[in-house]
């Protein structure tokens, strides 16, 4: 390649921004190793790595690295990338690029001590075990001719994407090629963010920021469509309160964003978002949960009404449960022994190596027979066009949201949060727009998991028999209510559901506080509730001097209880198959095996202590979780031999949804699972997807 790069240009951008895009951007401050590629054979970080430096020297990408195998023949890859293909090194592969070159470049010293090789290399998916088999050389999936014979279900087959993720060549939300109509006269839009937690904004002057050569449009509150929604996204659009607007003039988090500046360069939207003057009156924030259910707490939301679908905004409860089966108070008078613990727990952010991330342009007016089109970092395509549409005033026909790979969701990409400002600026401008946030702005300005204290009170006989169980919830839902009511009320339900006890009982509040704002989070409120209950569980063994396996035992559903839930439509839920007596036998049996083991290898003076916990979570969700699939035969371009095209809504972002959907095709039909391609997360190819989200992917 040849250019010259502006003056202080890192190699990253230089060779993105060259069409080398195998490698990708995950921090930008040579932490998380996704943008690692070769320098004379040496890995280096590319990003903090002077462009300039590179000059007459050889650079070389996971892409480059592939065609050094091209004298073995067309696909043929580089030993190292194919061990990452037979080890399935990877999930969504946002990281794998860059892994790979890090692997090939290990001399056997580097390889004698893995971790200190990879410590500049972050994978935030697989959680380095396949990474580990792979540059080991472990092959963990079948071989293509292993594959073909038999049904393909219940077996290791390869993800179909997994040459295309170790060469980079997997596109994901900004690997747009430069000859597609996202790229042309493309605008990149920077958010200006407040720096208080809560304030009403006055007026933002956008003078100055016009006044930066290169600037186009600045969007403020003025540009506001007006209407209420929530950055969440749920089958059925009344599951979380209308509590956002695209450009509010009221601030409830530190980061929350004022304004919008779009401009012909990203250093230009940067520099006019600096140059922004907002005018703010600040108000009186409300940090903790506790403090801003008490009467006097500045009300975050208190100019809502009904129709936001907020539980008491008066108070700042977004969501609240309470129930109770049995009687609590007579459960823990019969008890031989009660204990009661608060346990909290704290934000958690997803730290997907994607951070989010959206194209926006127009084909023709969206208003007058032409069509918006979104692509972008999603776990659910067609939830986000339907939001789309109701903000900005369209048709849901006359708007289409693709999703590319995903570069990693954990929940943190089932809400809308980028999405709208650049379509509302694709909109105003007629030029594609786009957005990808900094690591710093997804820490500071996207969701997390919920912050929670859970007071539990916990009685049994001595026997260990249960006799009551009491949770008091207050969940931080932060700025905004997406998420909370699901995620409490599953948080609360499974997590009591577990156990039969006669007497239980809930009371729970998700609560508004100006701080960032949380919402859905792998596990979806149980690992915050669960880690208390079984806290206070153990400490009830302990209290009655019973193992805590056996006290679990005692105590757990077994096929024939009714399945208790604070959601009305679990309630004719039935459980399925069974293997609870057999996982805690086969835990209790694994971890006094390794009891001997730690004792031995432990050095001396050390202490080994072990742990065990117990969950439930209901996956599929009963109601409001659909999607559609088709298939249709078709000819190969290349051999111009029958292959079978199944399309399908949801997006693939390392959870192996793609994989099962082969597999599930191609035993249907009988064929081997190579006879099947898929064609994924496009709002145009088939008629509705909910999404992957709660592990409902395959489910569904
Ligand atoms: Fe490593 Fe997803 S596979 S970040």
């Amino acid at each position: 390649m040849e250019g010259t790069p502006r003056p202080g240009q890192c190699l990253r951008t230089w060779l993105r921004e060259s069409g080398a895009t195998a490698v990708k951007k995950g921090c930008d401050a040579g932490d998380c190793g996704a943008c690692t590629v070769h320098l004379d054979g040496a890995a280096v970080h590319s990003c903090i790595t002077p462009a300039a430096r590179a000059q007459g020297r050889a650079v070389t990408t996971a892409a480059g690295l592939a065609a050094t195998a091209a004298d073995r023949g067309p696909g043929a890859l580089h030993p190292v990338q194919e061990a990452f293909v037979a080890a399935q090194g990877f999930q969504c592969g946002f990281c794998t690029p860059g892994m790979v070159m890090t692997a090939a470049a290990l001399d056997d010293d580097q390889r004698a001590d893995l971790p200190r090789a990879f410590k500049g290399n972050l994978c935030r998916c697989t959680g380095y075990r396949s990474v580990r088999d792979a540059v080991c050389g472990r092959r963990t999936v079948l071989t293509a001719d292993e594959a073909g014979a038999g049904s393909p279900v219940g077996r290791s087959v390869a993800a179909p994407a997994g040459p295309a993720v170790v060469t980079g060549a997997a596109r994901f939300t900004l690997d747009d090629p430069p000859d597609e109509p996202s790229r042309a006269g493309l605008l990149h839009l920077v958010l200006a963010r407040s720096p208080h937690a809560h304030a009403r904004v006055l007026a933002v002057d956008a003078a100055a920021a016009l006044a930066v050569p290169g600037v186009v449009t600045v969007l403020t509150p003025d540009d506001d469509p007006g209407v209420l929604y929530s950055s969440a996204r749920h089958e059925h659009r009344t599951d979380d309160p209308d509590d956002t607007l695209l450009l509010d003039r009221v601030v409830r988090f530190a980061g929350q964003r004022v304004a919008a500046v779009v401009a012909e360069s990203e250093g230009a939207a940067r520099a006019g978002a600096a140059a922004l003057a907002v005018g703010d009156e600040v108000l009186e924030p409300v940090l903790d949960a506790e403090a801003a259910m008490a009467p006097g707490a500045p009300a975050v939301h208190g100019d809502k009404g009904e129709r936001s679908r907020i539980a008491d905004p008066a108070r700042n409860v977004a969501a609240e449960v309470h129930g109770e089966l049995g009687d609590v108070a007579a459960g823990l008078a019969e008890a031989d022994a009660v204990h009661t613990g608060t346990y909290r727990s704290q934000r958690v952010a997803h730290a997907a190596l994607e951070t989010l991330a959206a194209t926006a342009w127009t084909e023709g007016d969206p208003r007058d027979g032409g069509r918006l089109v979104v692509r972008t970092s999603t776990q659910v395509p067609f939830l986000t066009r339907d939001a789309l549409a109701r903000v900005l005033g369209l048709a849901p026909a006359r708007v289409r949201v693709v999703a590319e790979r995903v570069g990693g969701g954990f929940g943190g990409k089932q809400e809308m949060v980028v999405e709208d400002v650049v379509a509302l600026a694709a909109l105003r401008t007629g030029r594609p727009v786009r957005c990808e946030l900094t690591r710093a702005e997804q820490f500071a300005a996207t969701t997390t998991r919920h912050a929670m204290s859970v007071e539990v009170t916990v009685g049994a006989r001595r026997d260990g028999v249960l006799t009551a169980v009491r949770l008091r919830v207050v969940s931080d839902t932060g700025a905004y209510g997406g998420h909370a009511a699901g995620v409490l009320f599953h948080g609360c339900g499974e997590s009591l559901g577990v156990y039969r006890c006669a007497n239980k009982a809930v009371d729970g509040w998700a609560v508004y506080t100006t701080t960032p704002p949380a919402g859905a989070f792998r596990g979806y409120g149980l690992s915050q509730v669960v880690f208390a209950v079984e806290s206070a569980l153990d400490e009830l063994a302990r209290a009655l001097g019973i193992d805590p396996y056996e006290l679990r035992r005692r105590n757990v559903v077994v096929p024939g209880d009714p399945m208790t839930s604070t959601s009305d439509e679990s309630r004719d839920v039935e459980y399925g198959s069974y293997g609870l007596d057999e996982c805690l036998d086969l835990v209790d049996a694994a971890m006094a095996r390794d009891r001997a083991v730690a004792a031995r290898v432990a050095p001396p003076g050390w202490l080994v202590g072990e742990g065990m916990a117990l969950a439930m979570i209901d996956t599929a969700p009963p109601r409001g979780h659909h999607a559609h699939a088709r298939a249709a035969l078709v000819a190969d371009p290349g051999t111009g031999r029958a292959r079978v095209r199944v399309s399908v809504g949801t997006a693939e972002f390392g959870n192996g949804t793609s994989t099962v959907h082969v597999q599930l095709a191609a035993a249907a039909l009988g064929l081997p699972p190579a006879a099947v391609v898929l064609a994924q997360s496009d709002t145009d190819l088939v008629r509705h997807d909910t999404g992957a989200y709660g592990s409902t992917g395959t489910v569904v």
